[in-house]
């Protein structure tokens, strides 16, 4: 795992942002792991620009999210296709055919989270997987107790994460209690993981998954598991780690950052 700690929070997405266009420049069939929530705009408000001015090309690419709410259709705004629609999918050359989410109306919930699965599977796997960390250390909505194995699947909103969405719905109990997501061992399959945190009310739970004991309390504790994952917080975010001085030391002086210090 590397922690790479950015002055601020748009220099934190922005560095996501070059690594994800890196990545796609140097293979324009990218299968591209994606995330929803408020840290994420910023990183698809980026994308979108250097589609627009850099012709970032988005044609081959393929994506397929983490999560979607069990119940809400595509065209609810608070559903996370309608999120990706607005903020990303919209916005560039992306052929809608090749973007997948799960399908939080599906008459057969499981088979719909084994047909995700068996898609991923089909494509590849994923290349690239964008993260954000939620309050309860979640990835996806894996949510405290989610096994360090598990694969795509209903889960249970916890009542930390109801509470963390509950502006979107206009109150909590609004909020659905059910998502489908990735699993956490989906998410150890892909090639290279990138989490991105920002703010300082990250700051304890991001310091927990990058320095703490692995837990399916926390699940981002377990991409300490996965052979490439990198960590991109702002100086808010990285608050509470011990070590932030040997994660300077590293980003300062490993070659495959130059480009981007
Ligand atoms: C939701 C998503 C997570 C995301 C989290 C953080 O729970 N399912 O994938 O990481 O929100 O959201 P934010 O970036 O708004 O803090």
């Amino acid at each position: 795992m590397e922690a790479i700690i950015r002055p601020g929070k748009d220099s934190a997405a922005l560095l996501v942002a070059q690594i994800i266009a890196k990545e796609l420049r140097a293979n324009p069939s990218l299968v591209l792991g994606l995330a929803t929530g408020h840290t994420m705009e910023e990183v698809y408000g980026l994308l979108v620009k250097m589609h627009k001015e850099q012709g970032l090309d988005f044609s081959l690419c393929r994506t397929f999210n983490l999560d979607e709410y069990v119940g809400l259709s595509p065209d609810d705004p608070r559903s996370y296709r309608y999120y990706m629609n607005r903020h990303l999918f919209g916005l560039v050359n992306i052929d809608r055919r090749n973007t997948n989410l799960p399908d939080g109306l599906a008459g057969d919930l499981d088979e719909e989270c084994h047909k995700y699965e068996e898609k991923i599977t089909r494509s590849g796997g994923i290349d690239l997987q964008i993260l954000g960390i939620g309050k309860a250390g979640h990835i996806g909505f894996n949510e405290p107790l989610s096994a360090l194995r598990s694969r795509t699947r209903v889960k249970a909103l916890s009542p930390i994460t109801i509470e963390q969405n509950a502006a979107q719905f206009g109150s909590a109990d609004n909020v659905p209690r059910r998502a489908i997501t990735m699993g956490v061992g989906t998410i150890l399959e892909c090639r290279h993981c990138i989490l991105l945190a920002t703010g300082d009310s990250k700051a304890n739970v991001v310091a927990k998954a990058v320095e703490g004991p692995i837990t399916s309390m926390i699940s981002a504790t377990a991409l300490q598991l996965h052979p490439r994952c990198t960590v991109v917080v702002d100086e808010d975010a990285a608050g509470k780690f011990q070590a932030s001085e040997y994660y300077r030391w590293i980003f300062e002086n490993e070659p495959e950052w130059e480009e981007f210090r």
